[in-house]
């Protein structure tokens, strides 16, 4: 697997995964997609156990350990997700809260020469931001999820963020947008020629 994707809808077949499918066609690599609404994933209860007593590992053994293993071995990562009230839905943030534990595997470099925030084992990696709303603050989505990968140290080749109003993207029907979306994928195909020959 090269990609791994996080789709943040919890409906199937509807805008964003619309979105995602799209860039994907456009990568041509091999991908996993994984839907956090439709995971067992428990929220993190900020303990700081992954930092300090079991390091890298989160006391909660649920599908975060599958979803952390699949982090470290995929080459790129793309996050896609609707807009709920400005932000990502809930079931995304708490994929995003429950990454915390890869900064503290000591895989990678410290971040910004502060011991106390961990490595950042996914340094430079190549990464696409896409959102969706119904209208408006799809930015701030944008911004949020921006936040993330920047935290991490990604290296974010693209972005697509519009109100998109319920449209479902195909080839047939949005060419211009499908052929948008297509560019972004074949963008982290050429960026990981060279992040990851
Ligand atoms: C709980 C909830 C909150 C939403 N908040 C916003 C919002 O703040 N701004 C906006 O433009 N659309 C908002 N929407 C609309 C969705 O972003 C939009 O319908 C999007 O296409 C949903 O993605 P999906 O089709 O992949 O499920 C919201 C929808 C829901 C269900």
């Amino acid at each position: 697997m090269d990609i791994l994707a996080l789709c943040g809808s919890p409906r199937r077949n509807k805008t964003t995964s619309s979105v995602l499918q799209a860039v994907l066609d456009g990568t041509g690599r091999k991908h996993e997609i994984l839907w956090p609404a439709f995971m067992n994933i428990g929220h993190c209860t900020g303990c700081r156990k992954c930092k300090h007593t079991t390091p890298g590992k989160c006391w909660q053994d649920d599908d975060m350990t599958m979803a952390l293993d699949k982090m470290f071995e995929a080459k790129a990562l793309i996050i896609a997700s609707p807009t709920y009230f400005g932000n990502v839905p809930g079931p995304l943030k708490n994929f995003i809260d429950r990454s915390i534990p890869t900064c503290y595997t000591g895989k990678g470099e410290v971040w910004q020469g502060a011991e106390n925030h961990g490595t950042r084992p996914f340094k430079g990696q190549p990464a696409l931001l896409l959102t969706v709303s119904g209208g408006g603050d799809h930015e701030k989505t944008a911004a949020n999820i921006r936040l993330v990968l920047e935290y991490y140290e990604y290296n974010i080749v693209g972005e697509f963020a519009e109100g998109m109003g319920g449209v479902v993207v195909t080839k047939e029907e949005f060419a211009d947008i499908y052929n948008e979306l297509l560019a972004l994928g074949r963008k982290m195909d050429e960026a990981l020629k060279t992040s990851a020959p």
